[in-house]
């Protein structure tokens, strides 16, 4: 079995997880019942989170991914958000939730709905596994939150330190003083 990265603290086990897609899954269900939806993950964060959400929705759907690059190697962000992956098909008419691994400053969210909404989708919902309400610089709310968490750097999950730890089944807390 894949273990935790030893010295990384897990903020939520793979079983938390688990648990807390299914139900996000079944919220999506309920809400999107008789239609068909697109789940549009943002890269490369999203990609588990999205084919793990994904198998716990019976509704039709299909997927399509976004890059956007936002953050340098380290934990800082940079402030600018660029698209490097666009949509492969039209999205006008759909029922559109952008698939996120974490909300932060919004930036990204904000950059990439205001995008989306141009293209004339049917509904633009956006799904987050993680949301850190306190860092938010400009205003922008999920739809679909797994966890709200403080201000802290996580990782797994997806989610990555200068690339690394993406692989993680959980999701940890990465050390402030973590070597770049
Ligand atoms: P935002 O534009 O500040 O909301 O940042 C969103 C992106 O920053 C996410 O998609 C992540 O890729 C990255 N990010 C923000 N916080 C973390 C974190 O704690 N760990 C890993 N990546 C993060
Ligand atoms: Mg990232």
């Amino acid at each position: 079995m894949h273990t935790t990265t030893p010295g990384l603290q897990v903020l939520f086990s793979r079983q938390q997880i688990a648990d807390r897609v299914i139900e996000l899954g079944r919220q999506i269900d309920k809400d999107y019942a008789g239609q068909d939806v697109l789940l549009l993950g943002v890269l490369k964060g999203a990609a588990i989170f999205l084919a793990d959400l994904a198998r716990q929705v019976t509704i039709t759907c299909t997927f399509d991914f976004v890059a956007v690059a936002s953050y340098g190697k380290g934990q800082k962000t940079s402030g600018a958000v660029k698209l490097i992956k666009d949509i492969d098909q039209p999205i006008e008419g759909k029922h559109i939730i952008v698939v996120e691994d974490i909300l932060d400053t919004g930036l990204t969210l904000s950059f990439l709905h205001k995008l989306f909404q141009q293209h004339k989708p049917r509904s633009l919902k956006i799904a987050t596994l993680l949301d850190k309400p306190s860092r938010r610089l400009v205003k922008i709310d999920a739809d679909y939150v797994g966890f709200s968490i403080p201000n802290k750097f996580v990782v797994g999950y997806g989610m990555d330190y200068a690339e690394r730890f993406r692989n993680l089944p959980d999701i940890c807390l990465m050390p402030s003083d973590y070597p770049e």
